[in-house]
């Protein structure tokens, strides 16, 4: 496309987090880098596509974002595709089902390329606009860190910085009341915020999607730090930690189990199995949308312009379908096509496993 000016679009999508605005200022200040070219930022992830609500982004708009929590532009977790991606939604008021509306705002707003900046569902449905004739760059983000195809998303690590100095306040509050202080991470499908939180953290349990926990381990772990002299300890709980007995039910038999639940969410379930295996006296923080929230670290800020830069030269390059990634170490891409639908998982035996293993974390299984 060498010549005419380039115009790139850009939204943000999914779950917000800290580096949001970072990627948006690598991305627009790399390719407006490149020469001619214009940014349009879109309005509220793939909802503002699908509604045509977007502006222009001049050098102001990209000015002091670096350190800004959150994304200008907004975002949503509107799948265009449905649920499953590939069942259309039909806009009945239009005439036109959701992707048909999207390629009709991308041809109106002139686009050369859409820049996607989101976790698993917004790359999914990315590949799935490829698919569609769309030129489209993903760039990964999410706090949960669980996107398939980068060995790390930006805002995983400003989470971590959290939710790890989370855990550090709640050991001195544990430690004068002699109480078992149960923290609650976000991380529905993979565990990574609450592995990396709680081995940093000093959690003596980390309870993780990945590995479902047996309510009598953790109770035997505690009475023995007890019987050791230890007057507390520290829970890390993923929000998606399963029970054994629970994984061994059917998704659908799981969620009516939950919703029939007395607790509000694990951490409180979690809590109340260990008061009455053990006595000992147990509280709950449900950690929430501070793991979203606020300046980003520095790692992550550097992740997001690095991997910004990298979507300019794939723009430069004219090679779409692809998102930017951390791949051992250095950055590259990976076809979107290898990334929809995937969720990246803690691998057993993963090394930060037999580590927290090694200095006598309990995970829950033994
Ligand atoms: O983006 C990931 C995530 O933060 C999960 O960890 C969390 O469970 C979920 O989003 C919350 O979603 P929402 O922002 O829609 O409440």
């Amino acid at each position: 496309m060498a010549g005419r000016a380039l115009s790139i679009g850009i939204l943000t999508s999914g779950g917000d987090c800290p580096g949001l605005n970072a990627a948006i200022r690598g991305v627009a200040k790399a390719t407006l880098g490149m020469g001619e070219a214009r940014i349009v930022g879109i309005a509220d992830g793939y909802r503002g596509l699908i509604e045509g609500r977007a502006r222009e982004l001049g050098p102001r708009d990209l000015s002091g974002i670096l350190t800004l929590g959150g994304t200008i532009l907004g975002a949503s977790r509107e799948k265009p595709f449905g649920e499953r991606g590939g069942d259309f939604k039909t806009d009945a008021d239009e005439g036109m089902d959701k992707p048909e509306l999207i390629k009709a705002n991308y041809r109106k707003l002139g686009l050369d390329c859409l820049v996607v900046l989101g976790g698993n569902g917004t790359q999914t449905t990315a590949a799935l606009l490829q698919a569609e004739g769309l030129e489209v760059i993903g760039l990964p983000k999410t706090i949960d860190n669980d996107l398939w195809g980068t060995d790390v998303s930006f805002g995983f690590h400003s989470a971590v910085g959290v939710a790890t100095e989370a855990i550090d306040r709640l050991h001195s509050t544990a430690s004068s009341h002699n109480r078992v202080m149960v923290i609650e991470l976000m991380g529905h499908k993979a565990g990574w915020l609450a592995l990396y939180a709680g081995i940093a953290g000093g959690g003596d349990v980390v309870l993780l999607p990945e590995i479902p926990y047996d309510p009598a381990a953790i109770a035997g772990h505690l009475r023995r730090r007890a019987a050791e002299g230890k007057s507390f300890s520290i829970v890390v709980v993923a929000e998606g930690a399963l029970s054994l007995a629970e994984s061994r039910l059917d998704k659908k038999e799981r969620r009516r189990l939950r919703a029939a639940s007395p607790f509000p969410s694990i951490g409180y379930r979690v809590a109340a199995e260990i008061e009455e295996a053990t006595g000992a006296e147990a509280r709950v923080t449900v950690l929430g949308y501070l793991q979203r929230g606020g300046v980003p670290a520095p790692y992550d800020r550097l992740l997001a312009t690095s991997l910004g830069a990298a979507a300019a030269d794939l723009i430069r390059r004219g090679d779409f379908g692809r998102m930017v990634a951390l791949r051992g170490g250095t950055i590259g891409s990976v076809a979107l096509a290898e990334v929809a639908g995937k969720t990246r998982k803690i691998p057993d035996g993963h090394e930060l496993l037999v580590a927290a293993r090694r200095v006598g974390t309990c995970l829950g299984d033994a």
